[in-house]
């Protein structure tokens, strides 16, 4: 069961629009998915068209020990795709996280209780290096980190790929980087295209052959609590994200 982080402390990449469209493609192959939302925004979890604010348990109450991962997952409505769901009461969470010892491994401890068996999890990262991140970072396998070709991206990167190395030090020794996936991409654009080049000198096969180009389609398809796939899914976007769950898939990371 690959468990995969989806993560990049800059805000506004496509971190939510990936784990969205990734996990609802690895559904529509076939496998069983479980999609962990970290974020207390709660995008990922309404852009699968589940309700937050109506929600009696979440991650929170997963994370600070008062019920089992079981006990909170939803199915989606839309995608053939498991919710562990979170909503705005995981912003107190980071906080009372705090006071417990293994603050940083709930989530890995929540995820190994499992009963159903799933092939994929794939966890949505909030937009910052917190104790929530950590808790993903310390449960996953693999980070798949979505780089928005412009001019600050390299920046943040630094940042982060110091925290997965310090991550592989303390907590999480077989933690990979399961790739650099370009988001938003417009090949028109100039400054993409050098940052593109870039990327691909400094990281060279860290970067995932699939692209994600800037498709409108995505942006509105969450407004519908749905995934590219069922929203439409004869979009560049659908092809790219269902392009990128086979990349996934060949690597294994
Ligand atoms: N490929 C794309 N084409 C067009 N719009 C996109 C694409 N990917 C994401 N967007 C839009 O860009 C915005 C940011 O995307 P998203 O929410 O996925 O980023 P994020 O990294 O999860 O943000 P945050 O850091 O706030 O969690 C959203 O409005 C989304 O709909
Ligand atoms: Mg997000």
């Amino acid at each position: 069961m690959p468990i995969i982080a989806i993560s990049n402390q800059k805000g506004g990449v496509g971190k939510t629009t990936t784990t969205v469209n990734l996990a609802a493609a690895l559904g529509m192959l076939g496998k069983k998915v479980l999609l962990v939302d970290m974020d207390p925004q709660g995008n990922a979890t309404t852009g699968l068209g589940i309700a937050k604010d109506a929600l009696s348990v979440a991650v929170t109450q997963v994370l600070l020990g008062q019920v089992t991962a079981n006990q909170a997952i939803v199915r989606s409505p839309t995608a053939p795709v498991d919710v562990l769901p979170s909503n705005g009461d995981l912003v107190s969470a980071d906080v009372a996280l705090m006071a417990l010892p293994e603050r940083e491994n709930q989530l890995k401890k929540a995820l190994a209780s499992l009963i159903k068996p799933y092939h994929w999890v794939v966890i949505d990262c909030p937009p910052s290096l917190n104790l929530l991140t950590l808790n993903a970072l310390t449960a996953a396998d693999g980070v798949l980190v979505p780089v928005q070709c412009e001019y600050y991206a390299l920046e943040g990167l630094a940042a982060l790929l110091g925290t997965i190395d310090s991550v592989r030090q303390t907590v999480n020794p077989s933690l990979s980087i399961a790739g650099l996936l370009r988001t938003m991409y417009d090949r028109r654009n100039k400054l993409a295209n050098d940052v593109s080049n870039e990327l691909l000198v400094h990281f060279g096969p860290q970067v995932l052959a699939s692209v994600i180009p800037r498709n409108v389609r995505l942006a509105e398809a969450p407004s519908f609590g749905q995934s590219i796939f069922e929203f439409d899914s004869s979009s560049t976007g659908a092809a790219a994200y269902l392009a990128l769950a086979q990349e996934l898939l060949r690597r294994r990371f």
